[in-house]
């Protein structure tokens, strides 16, 4: 592990930057997936999105509003012991467009990926139009259309601009 930088950034100019190695506001985890750059606010929208609510028992750090020299001010979820899965990484893209998923091993970060806005989701979002074919009795798999401010069902044209976290399905 590195130990020259305990710290989540590299500004040591006390004017707002990210923290220095003598302020770490957030433990370090040894394994799991920290999920970084989420913008200022968003964190509760990623917790939603891995079920993480009151019920959990999971151990999870929540930074919100952490000063970010990239962001201005960005959110930080930690979680301990778990990889997230291919459409939980596809759901946060769509609430957090500029976030990073680091893969945490033994102190480690052994992997570190963007998360990409695809140009369409499968199977992870549900429709709010009772009368849309995806709500019927027969199954059909739920597409959605990213735009750039929301999704559009590719069914039945209903878009979703806001509070996506109420419409997840994973
Ligand atoms: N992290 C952690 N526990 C570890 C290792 C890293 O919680 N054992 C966190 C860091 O605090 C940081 C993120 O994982 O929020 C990424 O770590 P690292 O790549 O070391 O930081 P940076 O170089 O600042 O990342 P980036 O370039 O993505 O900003
Ligand atoms: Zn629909």
């Amino acid at each position: 592990m590195n130990d020259r930088d305990e710290s989540e950034g590299r500004s040591d100019d006390g004017k707002g930057g990210e923290e220095s190695a003598h302020e770490l506001r957030i433990s370090k985890i040894r394994n799991g997936t920290v999920i970084d750059h989420i913008a200022g606010g968003h964190a509760p929208d990623v917790l939603a999105i891995l079920g993480i609510d009151s019920a959990t028992d999971e151990v999870v750090s929540v930074g919100m509003n952490v000063p970010s020299d990239r962001l201005g001010y960005k959110d930080v979820v930690k979680i301990e012991g778990r990889e997230l899965s291919q459409d939980e990484v596809e759901v946060i893209s769509l609430v957090a467009p500029a976030a990073s998923i680091n893969i945490i091993r033994e102190y480690d970060v052994i992997e570190k990926n963007r998360v990409e806005r695809p140009a369409s989701v499968e199977g992870v979002l549900s429709c709010p139009n009772r009368n849309c074919i995806t709500t019927a009795d027969e199954p059909v798999a739920t597409r959605f259309e990213v735009l750039d401010d929301g999704v559009r069902c590719l069914y039945c044209g209903t878009i979703i601009r806001r509070r996506l976290t109420d419409h997840i399905d994973v």
